[in-house]
This record gives structure tokens, C-alpha cells and sequence, in this order.
């Protein structure tokens, strides 16, 4: 028997859910370039700076890269018919940029930009929204070597490559997103070293973060100039911490740790420069000397936010060597988690969904990516039964329901992501996947949370 409870979030009834958002809604899944798209040497592309710290003994588990990865590049057309087998009506994806300017500045790669041209064209022709973002992650691994986005050059290199992306595909897309997750980048690439380009110390992450500030504002400035009609937006990864328990020390070590992983990147982008009180810890701590704040308080507008939400996380004092200079760390996941240990928590999206519109009152909001690893169990037919992540999925639409009935301006939801692929440090025992891949023979399976987002959209106004 089916309760109300389990009707209401959609796992057996997708048409009571999915008319819960309204007509237009942007029904989405997501990738990344260098996560799907392998082909790493094809058409002049040159390594980023994943393809170095992938292939760098020790960095990746089991020294995985993606070399190859989904091999999306060369299987465009059988993806892009599996995405209208879906049903999807919009499709993130980015664009790598060492394929596009592979010496990280110059002028553009046309056979580069031909993939892209193709892309796009291929999603309008089977009635799917590109939504295109320009830098997740891939930096032209000359731009690291000259300091990479530690230095202000980069600030002024991306400016030129959205301008030429803008203009080849600016005719044609119309969401644009600048930066995907600034603070992970910054932070675990140049703060815990356990991205790329694997460098270290929370004064190199910080810096990493102001010129990612000023990339996107003058990246947004340089599009909104090639494409007028361009919205654009950043991809913040904002999940949701609470207080690990009710002692003052705890609460205190919270105000920090939102401060330092969500205000630091959402109040700069909103045009209010850093917040004060995490400017007052770092500088107690012997960091920022010589960072020009003021320089972020010049934003240009956003079209709207793009939210990465995953997962609650219980926040503890901590000493304050420990890892950010903050004095605060998150405690193991007490209720259900999925296979990277993060702590699921659908109510978490609404309540985060609810304080960006009320505290940050952007024009619209998007979910980026939203979804969860679990360890796949894959039948003799090649089929995978992943009743978790459909009620994951399942569950965070209802709270995102919740949400726009709370007035939130929530346009889209893609969901992270149509493919395995490769997770980055983690490689691909790690899959976030509504279908499955196959990594020895590349064959796709429709997994069953893929088929039931399928009946959600089918249902959808
Ligand atoms: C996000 C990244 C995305 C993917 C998911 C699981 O932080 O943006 O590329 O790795 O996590």
C-alpha cells in the first residue's frame, strides 16, 4: 500500500509530483567536459590541469583518468538520442576549455569549437535547453604554470575565452554559467591539494577564490557583451550545516564554517564583497595581507543562481590548525548516507533553497546538480534496480516542491548526472549515474531512478 507520504514525494505516483513545478520548468540532467567527454589528445586539445594531476602517480584512486572516460566525444549522436529518450528538456554540460584555446590563450581551436557547435545543435534539433558552463574545472594546464588562479592573469584569460565562446554559440544558447563550484576548486585545489592541480595552504585557496570572483565578473561582463540576450549565472556548491549539537562552541564554529564555504562565495556574487566577520578571523590568522577586497565588491548582476546541493552536514569546533584555519570540521554523517558518506537530507534543499531567495532575493535559482553515489548493483542483463537513488531523487523534488511553494523562484533541476563518469579523485568506482556505464564495453543502461525521472518529466505540465 502506498502512503500518503511516499505519494506525495513521488515514488510510485511521478504525476502527482511533477505537477507540483511549474509549466516551463527546465527538467535537466548534468555533466562535466573532462568527466564524460575523454578524448583527451583528439582535435588539438592539450592537457588541463586534470590530465596532469590524473596522471601524476598517487592522486587518483587507482590512478584512474579521463582519458577516455564516457567517451562522450566520439559518441555524440547516440548520447544525445539517449537524452531524448529520457524525455529531457534541458541539458547541462561544459565546455572544456583546453579544447578551445589549448594554450590557454590565443586564438580559438575551430575543431574545438566544432564539438560544441555540434552539441548544441543536436540538443535544439531533439527539443533540449543547452545550459552551457564555461569552466568546470578543466584549467589549460599553461595558465597553472604561470600560477593558474592564484595569479590575476587568469582573470583576464577567461574573459577571452567566454568571449569566444559567447560568440560561436551565443546565437544558440541562451543560460549561460560562468564558474562551477568556486569553493571546491579553490579550496581542494589549492587548499587540501586533493584536486587539481593538488597545490596546498589556505592562503593560496583564498587567492585561488578572489580571482575566481573577478573571472566571473569580468567573464559575465565580457559575454553579456557578445550575447545581450545571454542569463547568466554561477554554480554554487551551498549544501546545508547545522550545528553538530547544542553546545555554544558548536554553534560559534557554525557561524564560521557557513561563513567560510557558503557566504565567502555567495555574498561576493551578490554584489556585498566578502562578509566581514570572516575577514576579521582571516586576518587574525596572518591571511589575506595583500589581497585587494575591495576589488569583488563590483559585480555585475546576476540572471540567476545555479545551486549544487548534495548533502547536510553537522558542523564541531575543531583546533584551528585543523584544516582551514577555521576552527571548525564536519562530523561523520549520522543518518542515512550514501556511498561518499554524505548525509541525506532532502529538507536540507528546501530549507537552503528558502535562505538563498530570502537572504539573497536572486531573480531564479536553478539546481545545477543534485544526486548521490551508491554502489550500484548491476543484474545479469546489465540492468541496475538503484531504488536509493530514485528516492533520493524522488525525495529532493518534493522538498524543492515545498520550496516553490514557499515562494522560491526555482526555474530548473538537472539532475547530477545522465552519466557514470569519472568522479574525479575518486575515478569510476564512484557513480552518480541515471544510467549506467559500462566502462570496458561503454554501453549505457537506463538504470531504474533514470526510467522513473523519465516518467516524472513525461508527467510534468
Ligand atoms: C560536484 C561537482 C561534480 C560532481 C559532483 C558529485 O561537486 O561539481 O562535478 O563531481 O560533485
Amino acid at each position: 500500500m502506498t502512503t500518503a507520504r511516499e505519494e506525495r514525494i513521488g515514488r510510485d505516483a511521478p504525476a502527482a509530483l511533477a505537477g507540483r513545478f511549474p509549466r516551463d520548468f527546465a527538467w535537466g540532467a548534468a555533466t562535466a567536459a573532462y568527466q564524460v567527454e575523454g578524448a583527451h589528445d583528439v582535435d588539438g586539445r592539450t592537457p588541463s590541469v586534470w590530465d596532469t594531476f590524473s596522471h601524476t602517480p598517487g592522486r587518483t584512486l587507482n590512478g584512474e583518468t579521463g582519458d577516455v572516460a564516457c567517451d562522450h566525444y566520439h559518441r555524440l549522436e547516440a548520447d544525445l538520442d539517449l537524452m531524448a529518450s529520457l524525455g529531457l528538456r534541458a541539458y547541462r554540460f561544459s565546455v572544456s576549455w583546453p579544447r578551445i584555446q589549448p594554450g590557454g590563450s590565443g586564438p580559438a581551436n575551430s575543431a574545438g569549437l566544432d564539438f560544441y557547435d555540434r552539441l548544441v545543435d543536436g540538443l535544439l534539433a531533439r527539443g533540449i535547453e543547452p545550459w552551457l558552463t564555461l569552466y568546470h574545472w578543466d584549467l589549460p594546464q599553461p595558465i597553472e604554470d604561470r600560477g593558474g588562479w592564484t595569479t590575476p592573469e587568469v582573470v583576464d584569460r577567461f574573459a577571452e575565452y567566454a568571449t569566444i565562446v559567447g560568440r560561436r554559440l551565443g546565437d544558440r544558447v541562451r543560460h549561460w554559467i560562468t564558474l562551477n563550484e568556486l569553493r571546491t576548486y579553490s579550496q581542494m585545489g589549492y587548499g587540501t591539494g586533493r584536486h587539481a592541480p593538488g597545490r596546498h595552504g589556505w592562503g593560496t585557496a583564498l587567492a585561488a577564490a578572489h580571482h575566481g570572483h573577478l573571472a566571473h565578473a569580468a567573464g559575465s561582463r565580457a559575454l553579456r557583451e557578445v550575447v545581450p540576450q545571454a542569463r547568466v549565472g554561477i554554480a554554487h556548491d551551498i549544501n546545508y550545516p547545522v550545528a553538530g549539537s547544542d553546545l555554544s562552541e558548536d554553534a560559534a564554529a557554525l557561524v564560521r564554517y557557513d561563513g567560510a564555504m557558503n557566504r565567502w562565495f555567495l555574498d561576493p556574487s551578490f554584489g556585498r564583497g566578502y562578509p566581514a566577520d570572516l575577514v576579521d578571523w582571516y586576518h587574525g590568522i596572518g591571511l589575506l595581507d595583500g589581497v585587494d577586497l575591495d576589488a569583488v565588491a563590483d559585480m555585475p548582476p546576476l540572471d540567476f543562481l545555479a545551486l549544487n546541493y548534495y548533502r547536510r552536514e553537522r558542523v564541531v569546533a575543531a583546533p584551528v590548525e585543523d584544516d582551514w584555519g577555521i576552527g571548525a570540521s564536519v562530523r561523520e554523517a549520522q543518518g542515512p548516507r550514501t556511498a561518499v558518506g554524505w548525509e541525506i537530507d532532502p529538507d536540507g534543499l528546501r530549507a537552503t533553497l528558502v535562505r538563498l531567495s530570502r537572504e539573497y532575493a536572486p531573480p531564479a535559482i536553478a539546481i545545477s546538480e543534485n544526486g548521490a553515489a551508491f554502489p550500484d548493483v548491476v543484474a545479469p542483463d546489465g540492468t541496475v534496480d538503484d531504488a536509493d537513488r530514485r528516492d533520493y531523487f524522488a525525495a529532493h523534488l518534493a522538498a524543492a516542491a515545498d520550496a516553490i511553494e514557499q515562494g522560491v523562484p526555482l526555474v530548473g533541476y538537472f539532475a547530477w548526472s545522465l552519466l557514470d563518469n569519472f568522479e574525479w579523485a575518486l575515478g569510476y568506482g564512484t557513480r552518480f549515474g541515471i544510467v549506467h556505464v559500462d566502462f570496458d564495453t561503454q554501453r549505457r543502461t537506463v538504470k531504474a531512478s533514470g526510467a522513473w525521472y523519465r516518467d516524472l518529466i513525461g508527467a510534468a505540465p
